[in-house]
């Protein structure tokens, strides 16, 4: 479908480069309906891809240049393939950090300009810039005319957040932006990256509720949280938290702090509730899914201690509404969004209730939207 955006895409593209695309590319956003914090833990996680994308039109140079003009920022960048360079906090870090995690693999791209553009809310937990990396990175692929491997360009993503912009990222967001299944929600195993589709019912609906508050990743209690789980596994002789259940927790309990025993138990708990989720999904068993959201978000407040104050209103306030099967916040938390399991007869009135009451509460202006699981990462006709 033509949307006004494609729209925009294409024709900034002919008024920029007067011409027409060869190309276009288009990634998703994603939200995860459960396995929080446990994808950097070699765990389990069950995210989905949302209807909100990035799209980028472009066409092959004959050089090395990669010249880019972001609609959003209303900024061109242009550089190098050979050799980019970094500006600190720009929107263009993302860019310059992908091409130059393909260089580190040996993947030099050829050059091509094009203009770049989404409507996936930035900075809210909905991933746009794992969606971004991956747009990059496939139409660098598509431009040296290289086979798409969404694994490997996964790890590319997630290099760029490690080695380039100094997130210690795991690997969740870029695998579902780029292997997703339309109308399948994606169980990835961290470890093996073993991935597995599960098709979603569809008398359920997927509402992302967006809160409108904001906090980064960089030097926020996120790499605190990877160096607690690190430091626990150490202390418990374990390659990974992966490794730990239940039991192991309990009779290792003199080895741990309390704080780290609690960010443990989250991680043991979360792997868990996962493969339950999956279980609960594929029997159609829609309540024991939503209550699993519920436990998940707790473990996230109480245990992991993560949830923004608004994560934990717009949670509670949700799950009090009609419809509702369940709700929990997503994403790295710290503020951002929640995410709730609602019976698609009641989308609108959940929509406005939990809006007015949230706004009643907070003074804030939530958006919320609601989502079919979408396709990864695809070549799209221009
Ligand atoms: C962010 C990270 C992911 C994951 C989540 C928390 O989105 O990018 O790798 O750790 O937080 O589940």
């Amino acid at each position: 479908m033509r949307t006004a955006l494609i729209d925009n895409v294409i024709s900034s593209f002919k008024g920029i480069f007067h011409g027409s695309p060869e190309y276009m590319v288009r990634t998703p956003g994603r939200v995860n309906l459960i396995g929080e914090h446990t994808d950097y833990n070699m765990g389990f996680v069950l995210p989905m891809a949302i209807n909100r994308n990035v799209w980028i039109a472009f066409r092959k140079r004959e050089d090395q240049t990669i010249r880019i003009h972001s609609l959003d920022f209303n900024e061109t960048i242009r550089f190098s393939s050979n050799n980019p360079e970094k500006h600190a906090n720009q929107w263009s870090d993302y860019i310059l950090g992908t091409v130059w995690a393909l260089k580190q693999e040996g993947l030099l791209s050829s050059g091509w300009e094009g203009v770049i553009s989404g409507d996936i809310p930035i900075g809210a937990g909905l991933s746009s810039s794992a969606a971004t990396e991956i747009a990059i990175a496939f139409a660098c692929t598509v431009a040296s005319d290289r086979e798409w491997d969404p694994i490997l360009m996964a790890r590319i993503g997630q290099n760029t957040e490690r080695d380039w912009l100094g997130v210690q990222s795991g690997i969740m967001d870029q695998m579902v932006v780029a292997n997703a299944r339309k109308g399948h929600a994606l169980l990835l195993d961290c470890l093996s990256l073993e991935m597995e589709q599960i098709p979603m019912e569809s008398d359920l609906s997927v509402a992302v509720m967006d809160t409108t508050s904001r906090r980064g990743l960089v030097n926020s209690p996120y790499t605190i949280r990877v160096e607690e789980c690190h430091h626990a596994a150490e202390l418990l002789g374990l390659s990974s938290l992966r490794d730990l259940d239940e039991k192991g927790l309990e009779e290792n309990r003199n080895s741990l702090d309390e704080v780290l025993f609690r960010r443990c138990r989250h991680v043991v708990t979360e792997n868990k509730r996962v493969l339950k989720a999956v279980a609960a999904l594929k029997a159609n068993r829609v309540v024991e899914l939503g209550r699993l959201l519920k436990e998940s978000h707790a473990s996230l407040r109480d245990d992991y201690q993560v949830s923004g104050k608004t994560q934990d209103q717009i949670v509670e306030i949700a799950n009090r509404t009609p419809g509702c099967l369940g709700a929990r916040m997503t994403g790295a938390g710290f503020g951002g969004c929640a995410v709730a399991l609602v019976m698609k007869s009641t989308e609108d009135e959940f929509a406005s209730t939990v809006s007015r009451q949230f706004n009643q509460v907070t003074g804030l202006n939530p958006e919320i939207f609601f989502s079919a699981p979408g396709a990864g990462a695809s070549r799209e006709l221009v």
